[in-house]
């Protein structure tokens, strides 16, 4: 069957607007379009492919457990769900694990866990707080707790008790919360809010006053998670363990999968029957997130990560200041952002257009910061050739007539 980028805007939801290539194959750190046009891939599927495409060992996990068992439902466990859990248990603070199939579905999981948790101590202790510009997921809880007024506009009523806060504020968050808080969730890292660290001192400072008001401390790192800071978790990165934690994305290498981890006490809250998922935990994704975990879980390859963030952000800065185009970029590990320029904000995707154009595949984090998402094992060479090629996109963009900056 002949089917085009043309055949998506005929049969499909028009909730996405792809890209006018189709990517067919995947090797490593490159693309192939359906016109046979290869890619340097730095978006990394949005921060998931974490060992690139068809990494041999995952490629290798995937095939070996489809020859065996794909699928039991949670009425039975399974021995590739237990494996993963234990190694996820033995590798971070958590002492349990609950498997779903996304990132949205692991924050799902987390905040009904919080309400619960809240409900045990008293039922007005159900307070959700979060910050502006942060992103959890797209089910109706996750958008309402996420911090983006538009994408819950036109989906109301929302769910209650959901309190936004400026990020890295900790003066508003010691102003806000209370005995009636349930939780304070936050990424380590902001993603599509703009590749944003949080501070020591607001890590810190959650954590001091989770504790004081007997509230959960809730890390999502399905973007910033299994390895892309440069630590397993992020939160490694700063010394201070929540109560509970959210993965997906990169723990699945391309592979969907989600997963809650949690400390005993925030596990028990979540009693037999109270949650769940026909799929998650299904064998299947945790063989390949398994596989994910003991390549990724490395410290040659952890540390390798920095190496690379920092060959990246320095060719960034030196694109950046030829073409007065980016501000000094940001983030941890190989989760970058690069702020667009006075002159050219709200330019971001045309980087992300330029750069196709001339066979780099990159991401935007909102209209005002071009994001870098590769594989935690990008060559070295490839990194060399994708900032070639950006910088030819740039050059050409600066070019154009329409250019702002010129
Ligand atoms: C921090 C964060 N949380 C949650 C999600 C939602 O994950 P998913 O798209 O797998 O549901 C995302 C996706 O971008 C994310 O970046």
């Amino acid at each position: 069957m002949n089917v085009t980028r043309a055949t998506f805007n005929e049969v499909m939801v028009p909730n996405y607007s792809p890209a006018e290539i189709v990517p067919v194959r995947g090797l490593g750190s490159r693309i192939w379009d359906s016109l046979g046009h290869e890619y340097i891939d730095l978006a990394g599927g949005i921060a998931v492919t974490a060992l690139g495409h068809c990494h041999p060992k995952l490629v290798a996990a995937i095939s070996e457990q489809a020859g065996k068992l794909w699928h039991v439902s949670n009425v039975m466990t399974n021995e590739p769900a237990l494996r993963l859990a234990k190694k996820l248990v033995a590798s971070t603070f958590a002492d349990r694990a609950f498997f779903c199939n996304s990132g949205a579905e692991a924050n799902e999981a987390a905040f009904k866990l919080a309400r619960r948790y809240g409900n045990t101590i008293n039922p007005a202790k159900h307070e959700i707080i979060s910050f502006y510009n942060a992103f959890h997921g797209r089910t109706l809880f996750t958008v309402s707790v996420g911090g983006q007024a538009k994408y819950t506009q036109g989906f109301e009523p929302i769910p209650a008790a959901i309190t936004h806060l400026p990020f890295n504020d900790l003066a508003a968050l010691k102003n806000a919360v209370s005995d009636r808080t349930c939780a304070v969730v936050l990424e380590p890292v902001q993603g599509e809010g703009g590749i944003l660290p949080a501070t020591q001192a607001f890590i810190e400072g959650a954590r001091k006053l989770c504790d004081e008001h007997k509230a959960l401390l809730i890390f999502d790192e399905v973007q910033c998670g299994m390895g892309r800071s440069g630590k397993l978790y992020a939160y490694m990165n700063y010394g201070v363990t929540p109560d509970v934690l959210t993965s997906a994305k990169g723990l699945g290498g391309g592979f969907p999968i989600g997963a809650m981890l949690a400390t005993q006490k925030a596990a028990d809250v979540l009693a037999f029957g109270t949650h769940g998922s026909t799929y998650g935990g299904n064998p299947l994704a945790c063989a390949v997130a398994e596989a994910v975990h003991d390549l990724v879980n490395d410290p040659a390859v952890l540390s390798g990560v920095e190496a690379r963030s920092t060959l990246i952000k320095n060719g960034l800065n030196a694109i950046g200041k030829r073409y007065g185009i980016f501000d000094p970029a940001r983030g941890l590990g190989l989760l970058i952002g690069a702020p667009m320029s006075a002159a050219w904000k709200g330019r971001s995707k045309d980087v992300v257009n330029a750069g196709l154009r001339h066979g780099v595949w990159t991401l935007v984090a909102g209209p005002d910061v071009l994001r870098l998402a590769p594989s935690l094992i990008i060559p070295e060479a490839d990194i060399a050739e994708a900032l070639k090629r950006l910088e030819a996109a740039v050059a050409e963009l600066v070019s154009l007539p329409e250019a702002v900056g010129a």
